[in-house]
């Protein structure tokens, strides 16, 4: 018999400390549902790696409702649209005036910051650095176990245990005969983050002969870049020079933008597939965020998607535990997954309408381009993208 050196007894147990599993047992906290969120990484660990840094319009309002912070509003930087950059010419896509929304650019290490702080201040449970998690028992009682840094074992009992422990989940296989849906892509992204200012007030998606490139931003002095490269590509093989080339050449065209160079501070190949599992919930057991669905990067739905879940769960769980609602985590994959479909295509067509698929034809090359062209002449295509980008509201 394992002797338990803590027995803790909550509502809701969250495995997964970050922003999904922080923002629900924030949301949770608010309406007065205890919980207790764990996490295998520590919070220096969740703290230094690089994520997205693009929020949806109803992501930072999620922020805000929640009393989280208003950080995002200063510190943050409010985008008004975006450039589509092809044929070597920037179009605008102007959010505001084709949708009357914006976008925030803001870190997700630092809304995982805000989160955590917030959590702190309400006296939340949150374990972090913790090994050998496990979940038992979910259909009834469900039971999470786990040892502290020292190795000593610790036991949870809840009545939900939520699973928001992204895309090396354990909890996403608990689930009984799910269906799994999955696509590769032939490419991955290069990230890296540059010493320099600023080359463009907003973000640059560009699609090129030599494949797609992203200039994002991070602070006054510090940009985010990516751009396409083979899944297989080595960051060590890629000297600053080598870089700076790439991302030229890409960028290169005539209108008279100068993408502004200076030191590489950190270089990543970032991997790039689609994936989701269904259903997202078995028994007493919910899934949120990566841990239920990957996207590819482009268009930075991500952690967008997981906040949205996280809406959508923390109000099923408020009606299955404080009004005893017995529907109300049945219709919980069908209310995510809505969205979550809608994400995944939208991901899928930026990321396809943007990318060089290796050994393409000269037929796709101009069809891709017609693509773009209809996209930047027509309202009708311009506002499907500025909706999508923005994101479609919380409900
Ligand atoms: C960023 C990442 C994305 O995938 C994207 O589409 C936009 C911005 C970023 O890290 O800044």
């Amino acid at each position: 018999m394992t002797s338990y050196v803590s027995s803790t007894r909550t509502r809701v147990a969250i495995v997964g400390g970050g922003p999904a599993g922080l923002a629900l047992s924030r949301l949770l906290s608010v309406a007065g549902v205890d919980s207790v969120v764990i996490d295998n990484r520590t919070h220096h660990e969740i703290e230094t790696t690089h994520r997205a840094g693009i929020l949806e319009r109803d992501s930072v309002r999620l922020l805000l409702d929640a009393g989280v912070s208003d950080r995002v509003l200063r510190d943050g930087h409010e985008h008004q649209g975006i450039d589509l950059r092809f044929g070597g010419v920037s179009h605008r896509i102007d959010f505001q005036k084709l949708v009357g929304a914006s976008c925030w650019l803001y870190p997700q290490t630092d809304v995982f910051l805000d989160l955590h702080a917030a959590r702190i201040r309400d006296g939340g449970d949150l374990r972090y650095g913790i090994s050998d998690a496990a979940v038992t028992d979910h259909r009834e009682a469900p039971r999470v176990t786990y040892s502290d840094a020292n190795g000593a074992h610790h036991e949870i009992t809840a009545e939900l245990v939520v699973g928001a422990d992204g895309s090396r989940s354990i909890c996403r296989d608990l689930v009984d005969n799910p269906q799994r849906y999955f696509r590769e892509y032939p490419f991955a992204w290069f990230g890296i983050l540059a010493e320099a200012p600023p080359s463009a007030p907003e973000l640059i998606y560009t699609r090129s002969p030599h494949g797609f490139a992203l200039i994002s931003q991070r602070t006054p002095t510090v940009q985010r870049m990516y751009f396409q490269c083979a899944p297989t590509e080595n960051p060590a093989d890629w000297s600053d020079d080598r870089i700076w080339a790439e991302l030229q050449r890409r960028l290169a065209g005539s209108d008279g933008f100068a993408l502004k160079e200076g030191p590489i501070i950190q270089k990543s190949v970032l991997p790039f597939r689609s994936f989701v599992q269904s259903p997202m919930r078995d028994g007493n057991l919910l899934l949120a965020g990566d841990a239920a669905h990957t996207v590819p990067p482009t268009g930075a739905k991500g952690l967008n998607l997981a906040l949205a879940d996280v809406r959508v769960l923390a109000d099923v769980i408020e009606r299955a535990l404080l009004k005893n609602d017995d529907d109300a985590l049945d219709s919980y994959t069908t209310r995510a997954l809505e969205r979550v479909w809608k994400a995944q295509h939208f991901s899928y067509w930026m990321t396809t309408m943007l990318h060089r698929i290796p050994d393409t034809t000269d037929f796709d090359e101009l069809r891709q381009l017609g693509e773009l062209t209809t996209l930047v002449s027509s309202e009708a295509g311009s506002t499907y993208l500025a909706e999508g980008y923005t994101g479609w509201p919380h409900h």
